[in-house]
């Protein structure tokens, strides 16, 4: 949004007292099918969309980069030689915020990248604790505006800038993350989703269909224990394969799974059915996007929510509530939670006559069911990450 953009160069101008020499914009996304199978080298389905975080920054002549988050009044310095270490930041000698510019600076130190001293501020309109990536457009922002100030080419890389992202989250950041959030920031496509092979890294983009929008809708529930129980469901899918005698769950068949289930614990052999099955649903699901099939793509969102809800368990009652109030509402193909789980935000599919009826309805009702303040909004698909010069 352009008032974000006019925001940041503002508060640039105000703490540097000079202008900035880049602006960067780094959005949030959503996935549409394929959820928890990253990690099992499945296809997931997401899209950017058109919240955003936005940087606005310059090569600094101090020895360290100064970074300033707006929205929270906080300041960080550090160079590439004082990043807090990981046993450092036990200490907790930073805010959370400033975990993710400097895991992405160390990452991208320990990948051989230069990372000059910039000055930084930045703000966002991606929902935090929401799950819909606001962390990982934090990451690919701060990539890009250290490849920025390198000289780094825009057009080049955009996966690179994936993959360090997610090293920063594994290693830095100490989040068992797969791929897909920082994929999708760093690769979007202004209405098209994004069809990833988790193990090959190769990807398309999909054009969706003109006649509908995808409308997110936030419970109000913060995602509460989700990195223990995400740890814990990708433990239980590891061991799986292990038992499975294959190298992760992408390589076993869904007819092999159904064989071979009653040598799993009954709790590991839940955990990956779901998997199993999201792997197949998604790769049906692009079949049916590229023939305008709408509708059976929808089928689809209402099986998965289904699976996470009783297989997975990754669901909570807002989340249910929220997807079988949208179930009945006119115009809505398919209804699921997004993302980990845990609370945040359902994905909806909704004809784009019938957007703002349902927005409005599906607020309402929830409303009055749960006694919570939901936010719904009309998303539209957007461009992944990417920087401009401001010419002097
Ligand atoms: C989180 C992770 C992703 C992915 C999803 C579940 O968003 O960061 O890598 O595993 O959960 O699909």
């Amino acid at each position: 949004m352009d008032n974000l953009r006019a925001h940041v160069t503002q508060q640039f101008q105000q703490t540097f007292q000079s202008e900035p020499d880049f602006i960067i914009r780094a959005p949030g996304r959503v996935n549409l099918l394929g959820e928890h199978v990253d990690y099992n080298d499945g296809f997931v389905l997401p899209a950017a969309i058109d919240r955003a975080v936005w940087i606005a920054c310059s090569r600094a002549s101090a020895l360290h980069s100064t970074l300033l988050a707006v929205d929270l009044a906080e300041r960080v310095s550090f160079s590439s030689e004082t990043i807090p270490t990981k046993t450092d930041l036990e200490a907790k000698p930073l805010p959370h915020w400033a975990k993710y510019p400097a895991g992405v600076a160390w990452a991208l130190n320990e990948a051989g990248y230069e990372t000059p001293s910039i000055n930084a501020v930045f703000t966002s309109d991606v929902p935090r604790g929401s799950g819909l990536s606001s962390s990982a457009a934090v990451e690919m922002g701060f990539v890009s505006a250290w490849q920025a100030a390198a000289g780094v080419q825009r057009d080049a890389g955009a996966m690179t800038r994936a993959q360090l992202g997610q090293r920063a989250e594994n290693q830095y950041v100490g989040v068992n993350c797969g791929i897909m959030d920082q994929f999708a920031s760093a690769c979007g496509k202004r209405d098209h989703a994004l069809y990833l092979d988790c193990r090959s890294l190769e990807w398309q983009t999909i054009p969706l269909p003109e006649g509908i929008v995808i409308v997110i809708a936030d419970t109000a529930v913060p995602r509460s224990l989700s990195d223990s129980a995400y740890n814990e469901r990708r433990s239980a899918c590891e061991e799986a394969a292990r038992l499975l005698g294959a190298k992760s769950l992408r390589d076993v068949r869904l007819e092999d799974f159904h064989r071979n289930k009653d040598r799993l614990p009954e709790l590991i052999a839940r955990r990956a059915q779901h998997v199993v099955e999201e792997i197949q649903r998604t790769e049906q699901s692009v079949f049916l996007l590229r023939q305008g099939n709408v509708k059976a793509f929808g089928r689809l969102m209402n099986e998965c929510h289904d699976s996470l809800r009783d297989l997975y368990e990754v669901s909570c009652p807002e989340l249910n509530m929220m997807v079988n109030i949208a179930r009945e509402l006119n115009g809505c193909y398919g209804a699921r939670l997004t993302g980990a789980g845990f609370g945040g935000c359902t994905v909806n599919l909704v004809a784009r006559t019938e957007a703002e009826s349902f927005a409005r309805a599906l607020a309402y009702r929830y409303a009055r069911e749960t006694n919570k303040e939901p936010k719904v909004y009309i998303c539209r698909a957007d461009d992944g990450a990417e920087w401009c010069k401001i010419q002097p």
